[in-house]
Order: structure tokens, then sequence, then C-alpha cells
């Protein structure tokens, strides 16, 4: 990559491939900033969760959209103001980012938020419709999956630090929804653009994952 042009780096792929973890890493090794459009979904569920709005009226969903800000700085997610980081990673927020990111009036919101991030710096912005929609002109594209048994012990390990005990076969079945609802919504669904480099991150370690990028990044 050429130090001073500026690149957008698209990462998509479904929950738990490892975007976030690789996509942070990328671009500490870039020297650019990170974006995690999954976190700015989940902030607007959080709004919902907290307003108690219907994302079936139309209405009292576009007043709430008008009155909310999302924005991510330094690498902490802000929601009106306010660091939610936290917050939103409950499995509740979980649930209703997924179903409510088909809205098209919070995907046209954020999105719009996304693309001026991008108009202004070099990033690295991971999701799961950077590379077909929110920059399809991305100077970089990679599409990193996994299998849903490996996804799913990834993060009952992940819950096991943590001291949560979980049933592997539920982790992958809600695992295995959510790929569904985000493969599936009408309005740019999680789908692997033509021109992205796949990267199966099944049996390979992170260093491996960020090497391969690399890799295509310096080509
Ligand atoms: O990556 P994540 O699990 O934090 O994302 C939360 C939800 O947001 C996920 O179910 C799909 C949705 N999402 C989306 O529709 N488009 C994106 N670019 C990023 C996430």
């Amino acid at each position: 990559m050429e130090k001073s042009s500026r690149a957008r780096i698209a990462i998509d792929g479904p929950a738990g491939a490892g975007k976030s973890t690789i996509a942070k890493l990328l671009a500490k090794e870039l020297g650019v900033d990170y974006v995690d459009t999954g976190a700015m979904y989940r902030a607007v569920a959080l709004k919902l969760l907290r307003t108690d709005t219907d994302c079936a009226d139309q209405e009292a969903l576009a007043a709430m959209l008008a009155g909310t800000d999302v924005d991510i700085d330094g690498g902490h997610i802000i929601l009106d103001g306010e660091i939610v980081d936290g917050l939103i990673r409950t499995p509740e927020v979980s649930a209703l980012a997924s179903t409510s990111s088909a809205q098209p009036l919070i995907r046209e919101k954020l999105v719009a938020l996304q693309r001026a991030m991008g108009d202004k710096k070099s990033l690295v912005m991971d999701g799961r419709d950077i590379g077909t929609n929110v920059f399809k002109d991305a100077e970089y594209k990679f599409y990193l999956t996994a299998s849903s048994l490996v996804r799913a012990q990834r993060r009952a390990a992940e819950l096991a630090e943590k001291g949560i005990e979980c049933d592997l076969e539920q982790v992958k079945a809600d695992i295995e929804q959510r790929d569904w609802q985000d493969s599936h919504r009408a309005l740019n669904p999680l789908k692997r653009a033509e021109d992205a480099v796949e990267i199966d991150s099944s049996f390979m370690t992170i260093p491996e994952v960020l090497e391969a990028m690399l890799d295509v990044i310096d080509r």
C-alpha cells in the first residue's frame, strides 16, 4: 500500500469469523483507523431498546433516528455522546441488531455515516456489506469466513474465559440463525463481493490470516 494514498480496506464475512480481531490488527499494522460497522448497528439496536421503538412503526423509527447520533472515536462506539462499548455486546442487543439491521431507514443512516468516514481517510472497515455496498470501489476487499462449528467453538471458548458455561450446539444454532438472517435480507445482504479475496480461517491462526491479508495489500 502506498503510504501517501488513501486506501479503504473492506472486510466482510459472517458472525464470529474473526473479522474484528483481524481488522483491528490490520489497521494497527497499517497505521490507519478501524471502523466496526457491526457496533454501529448494535448501538442503534440499543437505542431501539432504550426508547422502546417498534421498527414496524416507520414514523416512530424515523423520528428516533433523527434524534440519534452514532460515532466511532478512538476505538470507542459512542451513542448520543455516551460510550456504549460494553452495553452493545449483550445477547439481547445481538439478536435485535440482526433483525433491525434489515430496516432500510437504519441502513440508509449508517451507510451514509460510513461513507463519510471513508471519504476523509484511509481505514479498515468490517461488516457485512462493505465490499458490496458501502465501498463498492474499495481499494482492497476481503471476505473472511470459517465453518459454523469452528465459529461456535471460538465463541464458546470466549464465553468460557469469562466463566460463562454454554451449550456448543446452541451457540452453533444461534450463529447459523444469524447467518441466515444476515444473508437473506432484501437490502444489502451478507454476500462475498465478486472481487473480494476469500480467506477461510477455520484452520488458520490469527497471525496467518493477518499475513495473508498483508501479502495481498503489499502485492
Ligand atoms: O458484526 P456484528 O455481529 O457486531 O453485527 C451486528 C449485526 O449488525 C449483525 O447481525 C448484522 C448487522 N450488520 C449489518 O447488517 N451490516 C454491517 N455492515 C454490519 C453488521
